[in-house]
């Protein structure tokens, strides 16, 4: 990588894809620590951001193939094809949320490119890499968004209102999985004036629940056996999950919009909600699952769909957050900013990671696959 490193910025090419991994702000912010930024045409677009905009903050914009020559760092919202990126140098970077697990062949292809391939949701949960985490950035907006969704399919009020015409009561909402988006989604319920309830394995979430104003709904008497490494879940026993339905099932019953959140990583997102559960449930509720694309926390949720079973309408998109194209690329795209700033070394001009963080993220480096999770 020379001085006056280069960033290409790439536009999304995934269907429904509509974020960008640049925005004029960033760009100006790279310029100023000392890049140069080519961005590809249209990239900003299905964020409302026009080419001119990355113009006027100092970027280049041509086609893919202009902004990748001689491109030292290429930035993606999602893993760009390894076929746009032949012919760019060895050595240089591809970051982005790579999706490491989804599709091997693609990290062997940037391998074999001789690419530096960085997945971003590899980043670890330490306090200074908080700036940096785009899991945490786009699951906030996510929550938001999912409660807004829910809200549109539900054929009743949220708050309650007392009216000459008689009282609507406020609407029950139940959020399953307290991590960032379920904490957005309960403080979005509540402004909206929702009685909320929220549930989650790990012990730490209760005192976040009473915070936010709402209710937590536990398992107890097992003790709370879900606290992994970094802030994650661990998967739970049986035993536990049984107890876990049991007490939901109850409480579910008497809800009127569930929101589901649960990950953990590295694997298929957990069942919470099963049909017969659904079956109990009272008609014209909604159920918004932010796990559908990672398999679903909700049995027989279709992704980008809205499906109906026992009165009781389920949804979920495949990627909720380009739902909020504009707020969730500037988000992104500060991400990408604070990563390459905070590694950036202003003598050689270029950025250079540390081993804590360069470890933790890199999964391809000379011509091979290296990283441990996906080398074991
Ligand atoms: P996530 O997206 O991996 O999972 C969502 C939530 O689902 C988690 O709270 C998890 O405990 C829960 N869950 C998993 N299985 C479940 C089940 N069977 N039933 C109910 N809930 C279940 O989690 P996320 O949003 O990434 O955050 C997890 C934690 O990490 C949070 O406490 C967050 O504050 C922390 N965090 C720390 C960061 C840092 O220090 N840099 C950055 C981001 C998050």
């Amino acid at each position: 990588m020379a001085a006056g490193t280069r960033i290409a910025v790439l536009r999304e090419r995934a269907s429904g894809e509509t974020r960008v991994s640049a925005t004029p702000e960033t760009v100006r912010k790279l310029i100023a620590l000392g890049a140069a930024v080519c961005v590809e045409a249209g990239a900003g677009l299905p964020s409302s951001i026009a080419d001119a905009d990355y113009l006027a903050a100092g970027a280049e914009t041509g086609s893919a193939a202009q902004v990748l020559a001689k491109a030292d760092i290429v930035f993606g919202v999602q893993a760009p094809d390894p076929a746009l990126l032949e012919g760019v140098t060895p050595g240089a970077w591809i970051v982005g949320a790579l999706d490491p697990f989804g599709a091997p062949s693609r990290i062997e292809a940037y391998a074999a490119a001789g690419l530096e391939a960085l997945a971003m949701e590899f980043m670890p949960r330490i306090t200074r890499a908080q700036s940096m985490d785009i899991l945490s950035s786009q699951s906030n907006l996510a929550g938001y968004k999912a409660v807004l969704v829910a809200a549109n399919l539900y054929g009743r009020a949220f708050p309650m209102m007392m009216t000459a015409a008689g009282t609507v009561s406020a609407a029950r909402v139940f959020v399953m999985g307290v991590g960032v988006a379920g904490l957005q989604a309960i403080a979005t319920a509540r402004r909206l004036g929702a009685q909320v309830s929220a549930t989650d394995v790990r012990s730490a979430t209760k005192e976040q629940i009473l915070s936010l104003g709402a209710k937590p709904i536990f398992v107890e008497s097992l003790g709370i056996e879900g606290e992994g490494s970094g802030g994650y879940a661990s998967e739970m026993s049986e035993e536990y999950q049984r107890a876990q339905a049991e007490l939901v099932s109850g409480h579910l019953a008497k809800q009127d919009i569930v929101i589901t959140t649960a990950l953990i990583p590295g694997r298929a997102a957990p069942r919470l909600i099963s049909d017969a559960q659904i079956a109990a449930m009272k008609p014209g509720s909604v159920i918004f699952d932010l796990a559908a694309p990672q398999g679903g926390n909700v049995e027989g949720c279709v992704a980008d769909d809205v499906v109906e079973r026992h009165g009781v309408r389920i949804a979920g998109y495949s990627n909720t957050p380009a739902h909020l194209p504009a707020d969730a690329s500037a988000l992104f795209a500060r991400n990408l900013f604070n990563f390459v700033s905070a590694f950036w070394d202003k003598y050689l001009g270029r950025p250079v990671l540390d081993e804590e963080i360069g470890g933790a993220i890199r999964l391809t480096q000379g011509g091979r696959v290296v990283h441990p999770r996906l080398t074991a």
